[in-house]
């Protein structure tokens, strides 16, 4: 049965189309063509939207700052989230809940440690974690499930490293994070209702309260102990700002990368083609893994409120009404990539929107390349054979989604200077 342009427009808020991404495309890709700015409304669990498929219109809105606010609803959740939200007011105040002028003095507070320069100073530590992973896959013996054993913990330990945390903590982290992610998704979730959720979050703030109480008193070299003692205005961040900031350097930093690995391995196995001529052609890399953060597109939406009227895609978005931002549809759009569903590792130009766009484009755009890039580079030169061992299944969210799960059958090499 071929699908309606209202059909598709709801299939943006249905969290299993995010585990079935066919679905997802198909509807993405009518809208593009049907109705590039469209009015979702129809669900009564979630507040009505525009949603925004072209690409061209995902950057106008991205860019203009001014007149579209990430406050108060950044990202899309349900209508009861919504009302406990206005009611309660967020629980976070992390980068992608302000605007300016708050934006522009938080975001600098842990700039320097995302440019090139600092990061290159993390290199050996980021290809010593790669290599520990690509050999623990060498220790399971020809299987595993590449999400559980390489891509969830992988990204987690650098991040973690980089903020200065304990391995022991490494763990309880990593619930947490898929907790916060995993809200829609029936076995990642705590629970169902907003209050386990709440609780998550509040989890999360105790946590990071006692390590910004120690960076206080006994300042160490690490992003913890940056967050921990900046000075806005000669006062430190607030309990909530400096916490939330933790909240999304912890979260933006791990499932983001982790997806982003999962499903580019999926695509290389699924593309034969595309894996054997990405292993005679090393130098082709940086550039296969702009395409894998493409056609993962991990982050799947942000939203901005409309401070006034705006005329976009010949429709009137009217002032207070929202926009959803769809970044898997705007890196599909035929307007901008040459036939965009194919995966292609030698794409160029390849002017992804993946990581957003203006004055909140991706604090970590450069550390999930180097992430995603050594990793690769670690494990493709050691491997000889690789196939799916069993069923690949995908998260069940509206957000931050990839796969759960991704059974590996491999032949791999010691380390080649081991
Ligand atoms: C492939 C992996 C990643 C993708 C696709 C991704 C994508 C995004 C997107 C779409 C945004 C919102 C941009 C906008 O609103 O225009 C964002 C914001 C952000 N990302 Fe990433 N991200 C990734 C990895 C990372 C990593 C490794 C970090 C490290 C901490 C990170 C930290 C952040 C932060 C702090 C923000 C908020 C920036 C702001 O609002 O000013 N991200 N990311």
């Amino acid at each position: 049965m071929t699908m309606t342009v209202e059909q598709a427009g709801l299939t943006v808020v249905d969290p299993s189309a995010y585990a079935q991404e066919q679905r997802l495309h198909e509807a993405c890709a009518l809208l593009r063509r049907e109705s590039p700015v469209h009015w979702v409304d129809g669900r009564p669990d979630y507040n009505p939207f525009w949603v925004i498929t072209r690409r061209a219109d995902i950057l106008e809105i991205a860019k203009n700052h001014e007149i579209f606010h990430n406050h108060p609803r950044p990202v899309l959740v349900p209508a009861a989230e919504d009302q406990r939200q206005a009611e309660q007011g967020q629980m976070l105040r992390t980068l992608i809940h302000i605007d300016d002028p708050d934006h522009k003095a938080l975001r600098p507070v842990a700039a320097d440690w995302f440019r090139p320069k600092t990061l290159r100073t993390m290199q050996d530590n980021v290809n010593r974690l790669a290599r520990r992973y690509v050999d623990l896959m060498l220790e399971r013996g020809g299987e595993c499930d590449f999400v559980a054993d390489v891509a969830v913990h992988y990204p987690l330990s650098v991040i973690l490293t980089l903020l200065g945390l304990p391995e022991s903590d490494f763990g309880r982290m990593l619930q947490l994070t898929q907790e916060i992610f995993g809200g829609d998704d029936p076995e990642r979730r705590r629970g169902e209702s907003p209050d386990d959720q709440i609780a998550v979050v509040l989890e999360f703030f105790a946590y990071f309260q006692g390590l910004i109480a120690d960076r206080r008193e006994n300042p160490t070299e690490d992003l913890a102990s940056t967050i921990a003692n900046a000075r806005i205005d000669g006062e430190h961040l607030s309990d909530l700002d400096a916490a939330s900031y933790f909240v999304i350097i912890a979260t933006a930093g791990h499932d983001t990368t982790s997806s982003t690995i999962a499903g580019g391995m999926h695509a290389l196995v699924t593309h034969p083609e595309q894996l054997a001529k990405l292993k005679a052609d090393p130098s082709l890399l940086p550039n296969a893994v702009e395409e894998i953060i493409r056609w993962v597109t991990p982050v799947k939406e942000f939203m901005r409120t409309a401070t006034r009227d705006y005329d976009i895609g010949g429709v009137t978005v009217k002032e207070g009404q929202q926009v959803l931002l769809m970044y898997p549809s705007g890196n599909r759009d035929e307007a901008d990539f040459d036939n965009p569903q194919a995966f292609d590792i030698s794409r160029k130009p390849n002017r992804h929107v993946a990581f957003g766009a203006g004055v909140h484009f991706c604090l970590g755009a450069q550390l999930a390349r180097m992430e995603t890039q050594a990793i690769f580079a670690e494990l493709l030169p050691r491997l000889d054979h690789v196939e799916l061992a069993g069923p690949v299944e995908g998260v069940h969210s509206t957000f931050v989604s990839g796969l759960k799960q991704l059974p590996l059958r491999y032949r791999l090499n010691q380390a080649i200077d081991a």
